[in-house]
């Protein structure tokens, strides 16, 4: 008998195509996520589950699990997960590195720019009838060539940011953890600072770290209180590192310039106040959200569970996940 895989969500058909032919497969079409029932339900009857970030696989979900030998998680964050849980129980968490950073980087690229000159705003008005001609001070915006860029987080994602700010001629902060090789400082045309500093010192800031003890609110009023009131904040990680309501007040008392956020705290819930502001660009989690990273994301998913099912260590554990 074979093996049984279940989704919770859509899944790209090139990957359902690579499992089909060696698993039993059983997805959930709805677009909507399972609720806590359906998810240990599904749970309890795999052999392996593909879980979205929306899934929340707590120790009540693991817990039901009677054959259950990995979960593989549709993306780079895992924080949907307890890992630690998974790992007791001699199951496997997986994730999908290495394979949306590019895109993630372009997304974000995409949020500085838009954020400094405005484009949505613009582009709003342009629709609604309003352009009349050239205007001297129609949608003025920030400059971005020859700016400050401050990277909070520069693992895979935050160092595509840094390298495309090569082409923009920017200085280059980062804070993280860990520094660095500074062969790889040099490369990125990267310098590493305390967090205060970055905040300061920078005309935009984006965050790659993910959602740990850590991190989560690491960007509140303190935080915003120190960065210049022409900056503009970018954020594609995960919503809970930064304190909306913090962010929104800042934004509507002018504390600071801009933001675009891909994020929310309480996702997909967004702060009502956050549809009226002008200077945040709000867009719904598509940081790795193109046709061919999807696909990669989905294969790279289907490798760990077949490594799995073949007796091997799957290709990507996530990094917390004990050795
Ligand atoms: C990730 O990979 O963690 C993204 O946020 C989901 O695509």
């Amino acid at each position: 008998m074979k093996q049984l895989v279940s989704v919770t969500n859509i899944f790209p058909q090139v990957a359902l195509d690579k499992l089909t032919s060696k698993c039993d497969l059983k997805t959930n079409e709805s677009g909507l996520s399972l609720t806590k029932e359906e998810l240990g339900r599904m749970v309890s009857e795999s052999d392996a589950i593909i879980t979205y970030l929306s899934d929340k696989i707590d120790r009540d979900i693991i817990d039901q699990a009677t054959k259950l030998k990995i979960i593989a998680n549709y993306g780079a964050g895992f924080n949907n997960i307890d890992v630690n849980h998974a790992f007791q129980k001699g199951i496997w968490v997986t994730n999908t590195p290495s394979v949306l950073h590019e895109t993630t980087a372009d997304l974000t690229w995409a949020m500085i720019l838009g954020a400094a000159r405005r484009i949505i705003p613009a582009d709003r008005y342009t629709r609604e009838g309003k352009f009349k001609g050239w205007g001297a001070k129609v949608f003025l915006g920030g400059d971005v060539y020859g700016k400050t860029l401050g990277i909070i987080g520069c693992g895979e994602i935050g160092r595509s940011v840094a390298r495309r700010a090569i082409g923009f001629n920017m200085r280059v902060l980062y804070h993280q953890r860990n520094r660095l090789a500074h062969e790889e400082e040099k490369i990125l045309n990267a310098k590493f600072i305390p967090l205060n500093e970055l905040l300061r010192d920078s005309d935009f800031i984006t965050l790659h770290v993910p959602l740990t003890d850590e991190t989560e609110y690491m960007i509140g009023n303190d935080e915003i209180d120190l960065m210049k009131k022409t900056a503009y904040l970018v954020h594609t990680a995960r919503g809970k590192v930064i304190d909306d309501y913090a962010l929104v007040a800042a934004l509507k008392e002018g504390r600071l310039a801009g933001a675009a956020l891909d994020v929310y705290e309480d996702e997909p819930e967004i702060l009502e106040d956050m549809t009226e502001l002008d200077n945040l660009m709000l867009l719904p989690h598509i940081g790795s959200a193109s046709f061919e990273t999807r696909d990669r994301m989905a294969l790279l998913v289907a490798d760990n569970v077949l490594d799995t099912f073949s007796g091997k260590t799957p290709r990507t554990l996530v990094p917390s996940y004990p050795r």
